[in-house]
């Protein structure tokens, strides 16, 4: 029996219901969340862990751990003592940092435990408000005769708002500057402050800034139009045809992490996304709610390691590496 098998026992045994003469969690819950607070991801958590912490009976707490396009904290969480009290929220780069990271110190599919999937969020394509361009058939023209003038903002290598990016100026073979912040909460802010001309973030940051007109919008990365956005053309019907990114979110553990720590926190995952308020909030954004399957840990494990095998070539002949 290795090291860590034998600490994963004593803190199931820890943990079981007697032990200190409560159950677990008998302290606040961490969430890891690998980008900045106030951007997608760190809204989707939020929204969640106000309503597991209900079902929970215990806070959970969200940690910002920022840097390397989500690496850095996927790194920490894999390494964390699992004992039940650590779990990490990630998008799509769960998957593309083993293609994008040829060194990468961690692996998805074999360090970390699987509580479900939540839920897939579209993208949308923005430009500061004073951009000239106002749809996107003058936008692809003005970006291929100004590309050494335009910079798009992303949130690291490894981000979903990179991926999108690096999609864009494949699809109009164009190579702009990049502007990699920690998250794109602050790309936005810089984009609203005309720091940034361009950027292509998650409706569940955009959406309040595209109804308040606080930015330019081109369009949805969806194949189809959105409910929440109905009137806002996909980028593919409007020329790029072709064009789709969605961004789907799982919530992970340390691997060993105790069998019940992680049936609660899926009990509490599934009971947050049948909750009105979470349901509500999410629909408000553009964000779908996977189907139930999806919000198994086998769910989550199968999609993963499909995502892995579908991004990992396209990466590698890409060529795009990050280190
Ligand atoms: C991303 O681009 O990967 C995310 O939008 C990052 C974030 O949540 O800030």
């Amino acid at each position: 029996m290795n090291r860590r098998t034998l600490l994963a026992i004593l803190l199931a045994a820890c943990a079981a219901p007697g032990a200190h003469g409560q159950a677990w969690p008998n302290r606040s819950v961490t969430l890891v969340v690998p980008f900045a607070a106030g951007g997608p991801t760190d809204v989707v958590a939020r929204t969640l862990g106000v309503s597991m912490s209900k079902s929970l009976g215990q806070a959970v707490v969200i940690e910002n751990k920022l840097g390397a396009g989500g690496t850095i904290a996927a790194n920490a969480v894999a390494k964390a003592t699992p004992d039940g009290y650590t779990f990490f929220i990630h998008h799509n780069g769960m998957a593309t940092a083993t293609a994008l990271y040829r060194k990468l110190p961690y692996n998805p599919l074999t360090d970390f435990e699987y509580v479900g999937q939540v839920a897939d969020v579209p993208m949308t394509l923005l430009a500061r408000k004073d951009f000239p361009p106002d749809a996107l058939p003058d936008l692809m023209a003005y970006v291929r005769s100004n590309k050494e003038r335009i910079n798009l903002a992303n949130a690291g290598l490894g981000a979903v708002s990179h991926l999108c990016g690096m999609l864009f100026q494949q699809a109009l073979g164009v190579e702009l500057t990049t502007v990699p912040f920690q998250g794109t909460g602050p790309a936005m802010t810089a984009l609203l402050g005309g720091q940034v001309d361009m950027l292509c973030d998650q409706t569940t940051q955009t959406i309040p800034q595209i109804k308040a007109q606080k930015v330019k919008f081109y369009g949805v990365t969806t194949k189809k139009r959105i409910a929440a956005l109905p009137d806002a053309p996909t980028l593919d019907e409007q020329g790029l045809r072709g064009f789709e990114v969605v961004v789907w979110h799982g919530i992970y553990a340390p691997k060993g992490t105790p069998r019940e720590a992680l049936e609660r926190m899926n009990t509490a995952l599934r009971t947050a996304l049948r909750d009105p308020g979470v349901a509500g909030k999410f629909a408000e954004l553009g964000a779908q709610i996977v189907p139930e399957d999806k919000q198994s840990p086998a769910g989550l494990r199968d999609w993963l390691k499909a995502e892995i095998d579908k991004w990992g070539p396209v990466i590698r002949s890409a060529g795009t590496f990050a280190d």
